[in-house]
């Protein structure tokens, strides 16, 4: 098998360097300005001093010198990036801090609310940062507890359901129909152009929302949003709504968040992260806003709620991944994210045109970095067992989503162009 094909194709593997996405902040203006500063730790009230290469004077006068000049444009740079530069602070004894707010950092916090949720009535105390989406939902899980119903798109990402039934909030898996008791499927498929029929879903506590949608890329407009807005209202369920993906989305009449639809504020929150919009999938960065009008049946504040969970089971984001997602934050940083979004949506267009060129179905992510490809009558794993074997390429069984992923196979746009293309000749050379 090639492992560099299998490596990129295989679920949510994003290849791009974070490095190469951390623009110059704001803040390394002052650095450069008046040379020593970095930036006052809120939390801490501590001055990080960051240096951005040694001092002459601190090589032991009696070092061997080679006669080699330095390059004068190369110390030219004063700075390097943020980690670096945070690394290094945290090396010194006057730049080192230790825990931080288990809530995330005051200007991250602040940056992610003016960035992501202006005019939508989301403020700084209501964004939580966090190590991505992932680990928050099995965190929103626990401040949920056992007894709570839940209800689920079919299909989608893995993790929702998972984390339910370690929680207990499902019956066992029932083989026959390929589900788990007590828990609402709300199935996606193209009759209904992947958004659920309202009509026919039960009533639950918490309903999970994902758009753009893992793995079908359906991306809800806001007609539908405000639809399951009102229907979380109507049943007092709590909206769990991940936009993992919203930076991927083209149609730019859609919303990117679910606080772009009134009222959402009372009954949902969103998940989001720098995962899949910086390539921090290793770095690990993500948020949750939980907004402060979103109440218990009893009045009280959900928000404090989780602040409390957060607190016993997470102690804080690296502080070093919230300093690189500060930069991404600022206007370099942004535009890095949204030319590295750009590059994966274009392997998205170059995997879909190879498969409507071979005449297949395809649910073209024009909203998110997947390809969903329709192989009627025919099961998900065993295609993608013959893809696998005959092109050595890894793509994903529909049915691994779901049961209503039976039938499909999902496409990833993250990796390198090069192994891109060679993917799609294979492809092309299997179904020609
Ligand atoms: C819909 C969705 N949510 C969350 C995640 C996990 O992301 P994170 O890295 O933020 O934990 C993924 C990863 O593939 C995803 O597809």
């Amino acid at each position: 098998m090639d492992p560099v094909l299998h490596h990129n194709f295989s679920a949510g593997a994003i290849s791009s360097s974070a490095s190469t996405l951390l623009g110059q902040h704001k803040f390394m203006e002052m650095i450069r300005t008046q040379n020593i500063s970095f930036r006052e730790r809120i939390s801490s009230r501590v001055a990080v001093k960051c240096i951005a290469s040694p001092p002459v004077e601190d090589v032991p006068a009696l070092a061997h010198r080679t006669k080699v000049a330095r390059n004068e444009h190369v110390a030219k740079l004063q700075v390097g990036y943020l980690f670096p530069e945070r690394a290094q602070a945290l090396s010194t004894v006057q730049g080192y801090t230790g825990y931080g707010a288990e809530q995330g950092d005051k200007n991250l916090r602040a940056a992610i609310a003016s960035t992501f949720y202006q005019n939508l009535g989301i403020e700084e105390d209501d964004v939580f940062v966090s190590d991505g989406v992932k680990c928050d939902i099995s965190r929103l899980q626990v401040l949920f507890g056992s007894k709570v119903t839940m209800a689920i798109q079919d299909p989608a990402y893995p993790a929702y359901v998972r984390s339910s039934v370690i929680l207990g909030q499902t019956g066992p898996f029932q083989e026959n129909g390929e589900r788990f008791a007590k828990l609402e499927y709300m199935k996606c498929t193209p009759d209904n152009d992947f958004f659920p029929d309202l009509s026919n879903v039960a009533r639950t506590d918490v309903i999970v929302f994902c758009s753009p949608n893992n793995p079908t890329g359906l991306a809800a407009s806001r007609e539908q949003l405000t639809r399951l807005v009102q229907f979380a209202k109507d049943n007092g369920s709590i909206i769990v709504y991940d936009s993992e993906y919203s930076m991927y989305m083209s149609e730019a009449h859609k919303p990117r968040s679910i606080f772009d639809i009134p009222g959402a504020q009372e009954v949902a929150i969103e998940v989001s992260s720098f995962s899949k919009y910086a390539g921090f999938t290793g770095v690990r960065l993500g948020w949750t806003v939980v907004p402060k009008q979103l109440l218990y049946s009893d009045g009280f504040p959900v928000a404090k709620d989780f602040s409390r969970v957060i607190c016993t089971a997470f102690n804080g984001a690296s502080n070093i991944a919230q300093a690189g997602g500060l930069a991404c934050l600022s206007p370099d940083g942004l535009k890095a994210m949204s030319q590295m979004v750009g590059f994966y949506k274009e392997n998205t267009g170059i995997i879909t045109e190879t498969f409507n060129d071979l005449g297949f179905k395809v649910y073209r992510g024009v909203n998110a970095p997947y390809v969903w490809v329709h192989f009627p009558g025919r099961s998900s794993w065993e295609v993608f067992s013959e893809i696998l074997e005959k092109t050595h390429v890894v793509t994903i069984p529909g049915s691994g989503f779901g049961p209503s992923g039976e039938g499909f196979v999902r496409v990833s746009g993250f990796g390198h162009r090069d192994n891109v293309l060679e993917a799609c000749k294979r492809f092309k050379d299997l179904y020609k």
